[in-house]
C-alpha cells in the first residue's frame, strides 16, 4: 500500500482520445488503496461509458451537473467536499479553457470551481492543439490559480500525428500523484545514485555481469523524487521504467558507471550507492568477437576502482 492508502480521489474524466486510459489509471488507483470517485464529462462518457468506471472503482459514477441522486442536489459541492484531491485525466483543451475562465457549465468544470482541495490536470490531445496560443495560454493561466499539471508527453499520438499532447501513461499519472501527497523533505537537495549491475565486456558481444535487477535503487529513487529531490540515477542496464521526475544517466562498465556519477556530483548533496558494480574487469577488452580456438580460454582480469572509494 502507497500514500493513497484511505485517501480519497475525484478523477474527472473529459473528453479526449485518452479517456480509454482511465480505466486503467481507476484499476491502479483503486489498487494502491485509494476511494475513487469519477466525474465524466459528456464528452467523457461519449469515449468510455459510466458502467465502465463504476465497476472499476466500485462507486457510484457522475456525470449530469442536475443528477438528482445526491440528496441535497450539489454533486458539484459534496464530491469535491471531502477530496484529497481532483485529478481530471485526460484533461481536453477545452476543459482547461472553462478552468481558466472559471466557467461552471458543466458538473466536472463548476466541481473545479467549487473546491477548496487541490485540483490537478493531465492534459492530453493533439500537438497542434497543445501547441495552440490559446491552449498555452489557459495552461499558464491555471498554473498560475495554483493547478497542477501533470505532463503532457510527447510521442505517436491516436490522430497519427507524432508530438507533444500525449496523456502520460496511467502508471506515471499514479506515480505523480503519490508523489504530490509525500512530504518534500528533499526539496532543494540534489540525489545521485547508482543501481543495477555492470556489464564488462570481453569482446563486442560477450561479458561479465551480475544478476542485480536494479528494483531496489529505481524505488529509492522514486522514493528520492517524490519527497522532492533533485535525483541522478546513474545506472547499469536494467529493464525497468525511469520513475518520473528522475534524471537517469544509463552506463554499462563500472568505469563509465564512476565517470558518470563523478560528472554528476557537483552540487550533490546526497550520494546512494546501490549498483552491484563489478570488482573486476577484463584486462583486455577484443575488438572482434572471439572465436573458438580451443578448450580453454583464460580472461585475465584487472581490478575495477571503488566508486565509493
Ligand atoms: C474522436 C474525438 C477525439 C477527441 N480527442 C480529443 C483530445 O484528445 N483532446 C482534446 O482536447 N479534445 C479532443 N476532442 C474534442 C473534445 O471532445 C471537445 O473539445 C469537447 O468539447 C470536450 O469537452 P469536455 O472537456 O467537456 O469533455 C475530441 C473529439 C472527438 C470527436
Amino acid at each position: 500500500m502507497t500514500v493513497l492508502k484511505g485517501r480519497r480521489i475525484v478523477l474527472g474524466v473529459s473528453g479526449g482520445i485518452a479517456a480509454y486510459k482511465a480505466a486503467e489509471l481507476v484499476r491502479l488507483l483503486v489498487k494502491a488503496g485509494a476511494d475513487v470517485h469519477v466525474v465524466l464529462s459528456e464528452g467523457g462518457a461519449r469515449f468510455v461509458t459510466a458502467v465502465t468506471f463504476q465497476a472499476l472503482s466500485g462507486n457510484t459514477v457522475w456525470t449530469d451537473l442536475w443528477d438528482a441522486r445526491m440528496p441535497n442536489n450539489m454533486a458539484h459541492i459534496d464530491l469535491g467536499r471531502d477530496a484529497d484531491a481532483i485529478l481530471v485525466a485526460p484533461a481536453t483543451a477545452d476543459f482547461i479553457a472553462r478552468v481558466a475562465q472559471g466557467r461552471a457549465d458543466d458538473l466536472l468544470s463548476t466541481l473545479a470551481l467549487a473546491r477548496d482541495v487541490p485540483l490537478i490536470v493531465a492534459p492530453a490531445m493533439n500537438r497542434q492543439m497543445w501547441e495552440s496560443p490559446p491552449t498555452q495560454r489557459n495552461v499558464a493561466l491555471v498554473r498560475g490559480d495554483g493547478v497542477t499539471v501533470f505532463g503532457p508527453a510527447a510521442g505517436d499520438q491516436a490522430c497519427g500525428e507524432v508530438g507533444m499532447g500525449r496523456m502520460l501513461e496511467p502508471e506515471e499519472l499514479l506515480e505523480r500523484l503519490e508523489g504530490f501527497f509525500v512530504p518534500k523533505l528533499l526539496a532543494g537537495r540534489k540525489v545521485v545514485m547508482t543501481a543495477g549491475p555492470t556489464f564488462e565486456a570481453i569482446d563486442p558481444v560477450r561479458g561479465i555481469t551480475n544478476i542485480s535487477s536494479g528494483k531496489m535503487g529505481y524505488a529509492l529513487a522514486r522514493a528520492c523524487a517524490q519527497a522532492g529531490g533533485e535525483v541522478v540515477l546513474v545506472s547499469g542496464p536494467v529493464s525497468l521504467p525511469v520513475p518520473a521526475g528522475v534524471r537517469c544517466v544509463p552506463v554499462a562498465s563500472a568505469l563509465q558507471m564512476r565517470s558518470a556519477v563523478l560528472e554528476a556530483l557537483p552540487g550533490a548533496q546526497v550520494f546512494i550507492g546501490v549498483a552491484a558494480v563489478a570488482d573486476y574487469r577484463p584486462l583486455t577488452t577484443a575488438e572482434h568477437k572471439l572465436k573458438k580456438t580451443s578448450d580453454t580460454l583464460t580472461v585475465a582480469l584487472t581490478p575495477n576502482p571503488d566508486i565509493l572509494a
